[in-house]
């Protein structure tokens, strides 16, 4: 059904366009009342082994949506029904932004990715809040909501700290966690803000914002890039312990290009901007193995880059990941992906004797320090930048992803 509507519809439309009468198809059928509801029985996380204990939240299951989806916070009540275990809105800034001009999201369907160089486009942290505000005292108060915020683009870097502080006093109360992005490749300088000197500020600033909010401690985490160099990697583990932060979410998209199936014509034409999707599972999943290898058990780590599979995402918590996010898997695989990867994660836990998938991480923690010792962030991402490569020796034992993500198998893009 998803098919057909993508091929008759969706397909003939810019990928913006599309985005926007998917998002809008899930908000209204959101909006009818018992919907909601309803579809969350049938689609949302159930299974006990799926839950999971972090940031203080209790996770019905460790899928998520990742940011830029909900940049606004317009539909957090249906998202969360169509069974995501959390839901990242935002990116939003301290004042409203239109971002860069159209077109400036763009599918590259042979590596089942997108380019996007939205540029923060969104309605402003107040309007977000307003708007969460309203969805808590309606009802949907079931889905977990962090809120991503970055700075306003009219702000110089040297003002970023209270940028950034503006906006988290802003959102404090209406979000179960914040996190800072530092990582958006589509504001100019904003990455420049990895440096530890340059964020530790920031982080600061963040943090004394989110500590005014009475009678709770607002978990904080960071936003990271995929094209850090390892010892910035470390630096920014080093920096979120030192300040005591709750955790990193790794990674945002990525600036490289390499190991496209697509044409170079095509390439081309998407442009400048953030590269997501398959083409970046090799190189997050390095970047989330060092952080854990660095970071120990003191950070929470959520991972994102190109979690499209079961197994992409049962690899990243054997990897060390506390939660998992996603966007351009659910872009490619529509209203029911959350459910079939929860399902598919349901089952390998099982199969591997756990209680909970929380424990996956845990029992793989010695595994993992022994493969980042032996491999450097650097030597891993070199052999797993290419569409469709997974990382050697991490996937389970004789199971396959065949036939749980059935729409990442034949290629064809079925973008909202
Ligand atoms: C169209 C688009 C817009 C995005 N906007 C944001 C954003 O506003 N803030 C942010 O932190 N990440 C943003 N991201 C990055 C995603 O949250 C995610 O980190 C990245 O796409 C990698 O995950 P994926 O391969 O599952 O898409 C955006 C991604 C896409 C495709």
């Amino acid at each position: 059904m998803y098919r057909l509507v993508y091929r008759m519809v969706l397909r003939r439309l810019p990928a913006e366009t599309a985005h926007q009468a998917g998002f809008w198809l899930i908000r209204a059928f959101a909006a009818i009342p018992g919907a909601a509801w309803w579809l969350r029985r049938w689609l949302g996380p159930r299974d006990p082994v799926l839950r999971i204990r972090a940031l203080g939240l209790e996770f019905p299951g460790p899928l998520g949506l990742a940011a830029g989806f909900d940049k606004d916070a317009r539909g957090t009540a249906g998202l969360g029904a169509l069974g995501f275990g959390f839901v990242e809105v935002g990116t939003v800034t301290a004042r409203p932004q239109p971002g860069n001009d159209r077109p400036r999201m763009f599918r590259l369907p042979a590596d089942r990715a997108l380019v996007n160089r939205m540029g923060f486009n969104n309605s402003g942290a107040a309007a977000a809040a307003a708007r969460l505000r309203r969805q808590r005292r309606h009802g949907a108060a079931g889905t977990i909501i962090g809120v991503n915020i970055g700075k306003t683009r009219a702000v110089p870097e040297d003002q970023a700290a209270a940028d950034y502080a503006s906006s988290a006093r802003v959102v404090a109360r209406v979000a179960d966690y914040v996190v800072v992005n530092v990582s958006s490749p589509n504001t100019a300088g904003l990455r420049d803000l990895q440096a530890a000197d340059r964020l530790r500020p920031v982080l600061v600033a963040v943090r004394e914002a989110l500590d005014r909010v009475p009678g709770r401690r607002v978990p904080l985490l960071v936003k990271i890039a995929p094209d850090l160099a390892d010892a910035e990697i470390d630096a920014i583990a080093d920096l979120a312990v030192g300040l005591r932060l709750d955790g990193i979410i790794a990674t945002n998209t990525t600036v490289s290009r390499e190991g496209l199936a697509s044409s170079p014509a095509e390439v081309a034409a998407a442009g400048a901007g953030g590269l997501s999707g398959p083409p970046l599972r090799g190189r997050a999943l390095a970047v989330l193995r060092r952080l854990r290898a660095r970071a120990g058990d003191r950070l929470v780590l959520i991972a994102a880059g190109g979690i499209e599979t079961p197994d992409d995402a049962w690899e990243r918590l054997r990897a060390g990941a506390t939660l998992v996010q996603a966007y351009t898997g659910f872009v490619y695989g529509g209203p029911l992906w959350p459910r079939i990867v929860h399902r598919g994660l349901a089952r390998r836990a099982r199969a591997a004797g756990l209680t909970s998938i929380g424990e996956t991480a845990a029992g793989e923690a010695q595994v993992r320090e022994a493969q980042v010792r032996e491999a450097s962030v650097g030597e891993a991402a070199a052999g797993q930048t290419a569409a469709g490569q997974t990382a050697a020796g991490e996937a389970p034992a004789g199971e396959a992803a065949a036939g749980e993500a059935a729409a990442g198998e034949t290629g064809q893009p079925t973008s909202w």
